[in-house]
């Protein structure tokens, strides 16, 4: 699928670039654009790795900036309070929609199937919270954390239930 979709922007490109000149060149570079893709990726952090540094700082700053605790002086909001503290959410929000594709990229990813749907759905909450945290909207901004939490969960069911072991073991 991946190839396929470069074939196409090729052939897109070569409209533009017009016929006579890609008639001569538009079969070799078809070849060299596939092998390319592969070798511009520097995929040397395993999943592993960008889980922990990458992923994990991230979200966790999202879970810690949506709802509220009860301490020992009453409620505490968690959510931010000024449009720098929104801005700072948002951002850790663009790392979380970049993180579905650098667990989709080929070298990272485990499989063409259910992990890219998890990596997709990854992006798709990371969206969600960059548009709450756009519009400062707590409700929206809580769902998506949700929303992230869940994806989070469901691929870790699937490819490394070890992981959600580990997650309840903190939580109970
Ligand atoms: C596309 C699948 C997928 C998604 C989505 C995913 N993970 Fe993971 N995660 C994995 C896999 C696979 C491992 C095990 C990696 C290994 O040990 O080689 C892992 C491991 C981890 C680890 C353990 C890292 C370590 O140092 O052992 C943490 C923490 C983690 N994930 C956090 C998260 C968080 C937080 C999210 C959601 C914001 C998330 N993951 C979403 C697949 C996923």
């Amino acid at each position: 699928m991946h190839i396929l979709a470069s074939k196409l922007s090729k052939t897109a490109l070569t409209l533009l670039v017009g016929g006579a000149l890609a008639a001569c060149s538009a079969p070799e570079e078809t070849e060299s654009a596939a092998t390319n893709d592969a070798a511009t990726y520097n995929t040397s952090l395993d999943v592993k790795q960008v889980m922990a540094l990458v992923l994990e700082p991230a979200s966790d700053i999202l879970w810690d900036s949506g709802g509220w605790i009860l301490d020992a002086s009453g409620y505490e909001e968690l959510y931010p309070t000024t449009d720098e503290g929104w801005d700072y959410v948002r951002a850790q929000a663009a790392i979380i929609v970049e993180s579905g594709n650098m667990l989709a990229l080929p070298g990272r990813a485990e499989d063409n199937d259910a992990w890219m749907i998890y990596a997709e759905g990854l992006s798709e909450a990371g969206v969600l919270a960059m548009e709450a945290a756009a519009s400062h909207n707590e409700e929206d901004f809580f769902q998506a954390g949700a929303q992230l939490y869940s994806v989070c969960t469901a691929c870790h069911q699937a490819y490394n239930p070890d992981i959600n072991n580990r997650f309840d073991d903190a939580e109970d």
